[in-house]
């Protein structure tokens, strides 16, 4: 079993951590106040309203929340400055690079991916289609769990079908509840009546990705 999840996921073309530089500004998160922990990881975090919420209800977890664009980011820090939760961190960044250079292997217990691009005329750009896949299930913990949603049912279903045949993952998929209110999009999208779907991955024993213990050099 375990050396079929192996060969599945290891005939793609591999993810190159090495080619990346650093992002821009880059320092490693001086998380020595919440060290104990357990560490969650958003990507695409818009304005932060899940972030927020989240770090306010988990004072038992540290969340990382990641967004690359500007001004979204802006209003997230802005927020973020305000609420004072000592268990956030807001970063501006691309999630790739900054994940690259920032994350140790095994060591994040959820990562969420709410609403993500739909990019429907750039499939190779959809996260479970991407060589980056596979470095962030490295970062993951066994038993930690990547929780992906969109309204796109042909995201949806794409990212069902990786998570099975290529990753390789035990997955369970639903409908997000109609009166959920996690991230701006989700609002926006439950509102006008669409349906939003959620699934969850689960990195089980014994998985090996090709990154285990692939960690990037403090001078790089
Ligand atoms: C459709 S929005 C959803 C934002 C938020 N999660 C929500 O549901 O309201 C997708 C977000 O992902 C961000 N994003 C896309 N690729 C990213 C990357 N590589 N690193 C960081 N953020 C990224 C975009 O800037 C954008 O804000």
């Amino acid at each position: 079993m375990t050396h079929h999840l192996e060969l599945s996921h290891q005939q793609q073309r591999a993810f190159q951590p090495q080619k990346l530089s650093a992002p821009r500004d880059f320092i490693v998160p001086d998380r020595s106040i919440n060290a104990e922990l357990p560490l969650v990881l958003e990507i695409g975090a818009g304005k932060g309203k899940h972030a927020l919420s989240f770090a306010q209800q988990n004072p038992d977890k540290h969340l990382i929340a990641i967004e690359r664009t500007r001004n979204k980011f802006d209003a997230f820090a802005k927020l973020a400055a305000q609420q004072k939760s000592s268990n956030l961190s807001a970063i501006h960044a691309d999630a790739i690079a900054w994940i690259v250079h920032a994350i140790a292997p095994n060591s994040i217990e959820r990562i969420f991916i709410l609403y993500p691009n739909p990019e429907q005329h750039n499939p190779n750009q959809q996260w479970l289609n991407m060589p980056f896949f596979e470095f962030l299930l490295s970062r993951l913990q066994v038993g930690g769990e990547v929780v992906l949603a969109t309204n796109i049912e042909a995201y949806m279903d794409n990212a069902e079908q990786q998570a099975n045949e290529v990753w390789c993952l035990p997955n369970t998929r639903h409908k997000v509840a109609s009166d959920s209110q996690r991230t701006h999009f989700e609002v926006k999208y439950l509102a006008r009546g669409e349906t939003c779907w959620q699934l969850n991955m689960r990195k089980s024993e014994g998985y090996k990705t090709r990154f285990d213990t692939w960690q990037a050099s403090s001078e790089a």
